[in-house]
């Protein structure tokens, strides 16, 4: 079984979640393209009144692909549901999001959602966040933020393309993927990594998901 057929067996279930006449916020990457389909195709065939609010270009595409009504996050004052996927998910429920660069947008809908939903496969569940955080940075403030994560205990490289050049986030800044070995106190790193001037997001989210979707083998997924 795919990686997409896994998630989609999920997303199934999650969308029991949308409600007519409501604001969804669709995340970016993978699971959120599955459920993006998925959803389309439950609006067709339950003639739904949907308004849907993309986080990047990328899920944008598709929610227009298959006919998902959009707008702009600032033209809402509240969203119901968000779906979206994730980095790494640890054992307190916290999760580390910007491995696609779309983290700042993501969080935005975060903070507006009423119901945040992650979906993601059982290799991205650790019990101590591993991987490296994404952090969306104004390219002006690069020295000094790397010199402030540096002070933190962070390795940090500068995220770029193939051929190496920057890679820009959708809002013109640059990311800086920080090492920081295990974290065993995700909230207090990012209120540190937050203090400096110029950062703009951590990928480690303080909201924590209200449902998150584990895809196991199979077609079977727990929720938790
Ligand atoms: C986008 O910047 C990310 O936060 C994605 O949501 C995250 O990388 C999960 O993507 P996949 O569902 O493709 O693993």
């Amino acid at each position: 079984m795919s990686y997409d057929d896994a998630i989609k067996a999920l997303s199934n279930d999650a969308l029991k979640h949308v409600k007519d006449y409501s604001i969804i916020g669709l995340g970016s990457g993978r699971a959120a393209t599955v459920l993006v389909k998925s959803l389309g195709k439950l609006i067709e065939l339950k003639n739904l009144h949907i308004v849907g609010i993309p986080t990047s270009l990328q899920i944008k595409l598709t929610a227009e692909k298959v006919g998902i009504p959009l707008v702009d996050a600032d033209q809402v004052d509240h969203i119901d549901v968000v779906f979206d996927g994730a980095d790494q998910v640890d054992s307190e429920k916290f999760v580390i999001k910007g491995g696609g660069g779309a983290l700042l947008r993501e969080n935005i809908l975060f903070s507006l959602a009423k119901k945040v939903i992650i979906m993601a496969d059982k290799t991205k569940f650790v019990k101590n966040f591993t991987r490296t955080v994404p952090v969306e940075i104004h390219p002006l403030a690069r020295t000094s933020v790397i010199n402030s994560i540096e002070k933190l205990g962070g390795n940090v490289i500068i995220r770029t393309l193939d051929r190496g050049y920057p890679f820009f986030t959708e809002n013109g800044n640059i990311i800086l993927d920080c090492d920081f070995g295990t974290i065993k106190n995700p909230k207090v790193l990012t209120q540190k990594i937050k203090q400096t001037a110029g950062v703009l997001e951590s990928g480690i989210f303080l909201k924590k998901p209200d449902i998150i979707y584990r895809a196991k083998t199979g077609g079977k997924f727990d929720v938790l």
